[in-house]
């Protein structure tokens, strides 16, 4: 879950020398393929959600105001996660480039980033656009299921842990997230529509976007991206 599963993970394959940014709707795979790209270039996985949900498990004062705004399903004010997220990558271990999954996801969040980029001498951020339509966004959403140890994450539908309820790797009970709920689906879709979806059209204009077609397997996702990333390192 989040950055702390980079040293379990094989030897990388190279320097990233950028962010890559994932961008698509709530179920498009974006965290599935984070932590793999992450752990390929021995960089940060920085999940914004994942960092929310920790607040909130830990009861800090941030995790007091996101919790019910999360499980509305609305956007947590950019004020408080532009913090978070500059505190974040002021650490060492971002100084090669990391992978945001969830970030940005206004276009302040994203104009505020290009900002804080340039202040840490980084290369302009490379996104990965995840494309796929609602229906299989709501089928992947209310089937998955979380590992409480280790964050894995599985689908009841097209992603099976061996034991039902049990994580593959640790033996960890898997749960779903509050904000799966069928409910909670829709206004987040929503948000994504109104709030997020301006940044493919803001990335699109900086030459930095690549499109996706997020719903082929995991796999041929993960090769597509493998490809795409592969292509843009060393590039200005
Ligand atoms: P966050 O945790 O970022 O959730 P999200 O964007 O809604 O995205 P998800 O985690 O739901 O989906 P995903 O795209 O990562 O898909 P996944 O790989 O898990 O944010 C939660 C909340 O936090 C927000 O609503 C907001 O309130 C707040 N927040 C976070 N960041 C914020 C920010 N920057 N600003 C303001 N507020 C913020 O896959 C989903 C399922 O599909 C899994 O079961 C998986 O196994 C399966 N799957 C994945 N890929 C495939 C595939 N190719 N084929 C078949 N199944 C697949």
């Amino acid at each position: 879950m989040g950055d702390d599963n980079v040293a379990l993970q094989e030897r990388p394959v190279g320097k990233l020398d950028r962010a890559v940014i994932f961008l698509g709707p709530p179920g498009s795979g974006k965290g599935t393929q984070a932590k793999v790209l992450a752990a390929k270039y021995g960089v940060p996985h920085l999940s914004t959600g994942d960092m929310l949900r920790e607040h909130i498990q830990k009861g800090s004062p941030l995790g007091l105001k996101a919790k019910p705004i999360m499980e509305r399903g609305e956007l947590v004010p950019d004020s408080l996660v532009l913090k978070m997220v500059a505190e974040r990558i002021e650490r060492p271990d971002c100084s090669q480039g990391f992978v945001f999954d969830g970030f940005p996801r206004t276009v302040t969040q994203a104009k505020y980033l290009g900002e804080l980029l340039k202040y840490h001498g980084l290369k302009q951020p490379f996104v990965i656009h995840l494309v796929i339509g609602t229906a299989l966004l709501i089928r992947r959403l209310t089937g998955r299921r979380t590992c409480k140890v280790g964050g894995e994450t599985y689908n009841i539908f097209d992603r099976p842990p061996k034991v039902e309820g049990i994580c593959d790797n640790d033996g960890g009970e898997l749960y779903q997230r509050p904000d799966d709920r069928e409910e909670v689906i829709q206004p987040r879709l929503n948000a994504y529509e109104k709030q997020t979806s301006p940044l493919v059209a803001y990335y699109r204009r900086l030459g930095a976007l690549h499109q996706i077609d997020a719903s082929k397997s995991v796999a041929e996702v993960e090769q597509e991206i493998a490809q795409a990333v592969a292509n843009i390192r060393g590039a200005r």
